[in-house]
């Protein structure tokens, strides 16, 4: 097995392969002056299982390209197997047809991979699990959540009340609150489809004089956060934290959400951000050594 450092996430991948102890191969990457993206791997990958570690976070559609070039790239220097692990994984959440006349971008996305070469795929808390369903080729999610609330108990935030945003997140706040020891709950929040805006509405639990943590998959502009922490300050929460797996942090989705009453923002490394505090490289190196005994 060999480990393709990505561009967009070579320190992870670099991090994941000395965990994994398994050998690298460097990409030399760049960018055309009419847009277009170049990528060529620096060593041989003949006969090997390949690894490629790339986020696809913003920007979304080059580091896409990126991606399948790799994997193309790899099948041409005669790679036995080429595996992606893409721990933020871009349109995961147009997984449906939301209005008509849209696409299902994910399955669109899984397709293009395939074809250019790509045999299995890892991700990390993808928005909706079921949709790996609709990808042709092996595709599996693992959780980041128990590495961010092993971040608060080592933190002493034992027994912190463990919240979700809407009750689709709720399997992340229980996955939480079985490492944190505490209470957990969720909140409701519908989205306008057309604007995006959100509205977070209150349900009943207690957390006056607890810290609170929300948990969410994925903050992009921070409005679901910033309407779970208005509900916990009315509730009388003492201190408020965000947590998420994927801290995209658009635009000043983190001055909001810090004005909001939250402490602090803690992210994985599947994007960069200041908030990129717990790294995905003990979790993703584990599913790399199964691979390779298995
Ligand atoms: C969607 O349901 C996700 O789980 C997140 O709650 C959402 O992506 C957060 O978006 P925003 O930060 O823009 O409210």
């Amino acid at each position: 097995m060999k480990i393709v450092l990505g561009p967009a996430s070579a320190e992870l991948g670099e991090k994941i392969a000395q965990l994994a102890d398994i050998e690298k191969v460097s990409v030399a990457s760049k960018t055309f002056p009419d847009g277009e993206s170049y990528i060529r791997l620096e060593g041989a990958v003949q006969d090997e299982h390949v690894v490629i570690v790339q986020t696809t976070s913003s920007p979304q559609d080059s580091r896409l390209i990126q991606l399948a070039f790799m994997a193309a790239a790899a099948k041409r220097s005669k790679a036995r197997k080429v595996t992606v692990v893409v721990p933020y994984l871009a349109y995961a959440r147009q997984d449906k047809i939301f209005l008509e006349g849209e696409n299902i971008s994910i399955e669109t996305v899984a397709s293009m991979l395939h074809a250019a070469g790509v045999d299995a795929l890892i991700t990390v808390n993808m928005h909706a699990e079921n949709a790996l369903a609709r990808f042709p080729f092996p595709a599996k999610s693992i959780s980041a959540i128990p590495l961010l609330a092993e971040y608060f108990t080592q933190k002493g935030f034992k027994k912190a009340f463990a919240l979700a945003p809407d009750k689709g997140a709720m399997h992340i706040a229980d996955e939480a609150q079985r490492i944190l020891g505490g209470e957990a709950g969720h909140l409701e929040k519908k989205r306008d489809r057309y604007t995006g805006q959100v509205n977070v509405t209150k349900k009943d639990f207690n957390v006056k004089g607890k810290t609170a943590i929300i948990f969410d998959d994925i903050i992009s502009t921070g409005g679901t956060i910033v309407g779970a922490a208005k509900i916990l300050k009315e509730l009388g929460a003492a201190k408020i934290y965000a947590a998420c797996v994927h801290a995209l942090l658009i635009g000043d989705a983190e001055k909001r959400i810090l004005d909001a009453g939250v402490e602090e923002i803690i992210g994985t490394d599947s994007v960069f951000s200041l908030a990129s505090k717990v790294t995905l490289a003990p979790l993703i190196s584990k599913e790399l050594k199964a691979l390779k005994s298995g």
